[in-house]
């Protein structure tokens, strides 16, 4: 595990972009593992740009959502299904049958989620995948108590995580209270874990998950677990961290032979 803090979540952002620019120029059939939520706006700006001016190319990847609320009907604006093909899919050249998710309006959940676990393996498993990182240390929508090998499932959403999503929905009632989430294993497996945090809000989730335990109450704290994760902060979301120091010492004398 690294962690790198950069002043803000413009150049964690260019710092992630930079990881997944150099799988789609080194591998012919890359896949990338999408996030939804706040923190990856900036990054899916910046692949925008670098698509756009810089002839960046999508057109040969494919990807995999993190996960998908249960209950709302197809094409609902907050469904992550339509957030995804705003932020990404319309935006970037990559073939919009090429990006797949959960599908949460599924009539046999449980088969629906082993048809996902399958189709990701079938691609060869995820190259890079994005991730943030709940107030409550969650990750994807693996909430506190998670199975730290779990696959793909439905989950029940924890009171906290339907508040923090409230935002997005008219109100709090309208957010749904189960999902269907990739899980804390299927995360494992995937090739490089970037988790990517920004603010204050998220710097206490962010300590337990580095710094803490590896614990179920924390499931964002698998990237400990991870072979090869990198953790992008911003300073607030560094704030409470305990080696600091250290971490900055690492990237201010990282070696040319250490690729990140
Ligand atoms: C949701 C998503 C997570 C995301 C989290 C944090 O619950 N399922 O994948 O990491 O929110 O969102 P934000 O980045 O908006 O703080």
């Amino acid at each position: 595990m690294e962690v790198i803090v950069l002043p803000t979540p413009a150049d964690t952002a260019a710092l992630a972009a930079d990881i997944i620019e150099r799988l789609l120029t080194t591998k012919p059939d890359p896949v990338l593992g999408l996030a939804t939520g706040s923190t990856p706006g900036p990054l899916y700006e910046e692949l925008t740009r670098r698509n756009k001016e810089a002839g960046l190319s999508f057109a040969h990847a494919r990807a995999f959502m993190l996960d998908e609320y249960v209950g709302l009907p197809v094409g609902h604006p907050e469904s992550y299904a339509a957030v995804i093909q705003r932020e990404v899919t319309d935006r970037l050249d990559i073939p919009a049958g090429a990006v797949r998710g959960p599908n949460g309006a599924a009539e046999d959940l449980l088969a629906e989620c082993a048809l996902y676990e399958r189709a990701i393996l079938d691609a060869g498993g995820i190259d890079v995948q994005i991730a943030g990182i709940g107030s409550n240390g969650h990750i994807a929508f693996n909430e506190p108590g998670s199975a730290l090998t779990s696959l793909t499932r439905p989950k029940t959403l924890n009171a906290r995580t339907r508040q923090d999503n409230a935002r997005f929905f008219a109100s709090l009632d309208e957010v749904p209270k189960h999902v269907l989430t990739q899980g804390l294993g299927t995360i494992g497996r995937s090739g490089h874990l970037l988790m990517l945090a920004s603010g204050e809000g998220k710097a206490d989730a962010v300590a337990k998950a580095v710094e803490g335990p590896l614990s179920a109450a924390c499931p964002a704290s698998i990237v400990q677990l991870h072979r090869h994760a990198t953790v992008l902060l911003d300073e607030g979301a560094a704030s409470r961290l305990t080696l600091r120091e250290y971490y900055d010492d690492i990237w201010a004398n990282r070696p040319a032979w250490q690729p990140l």
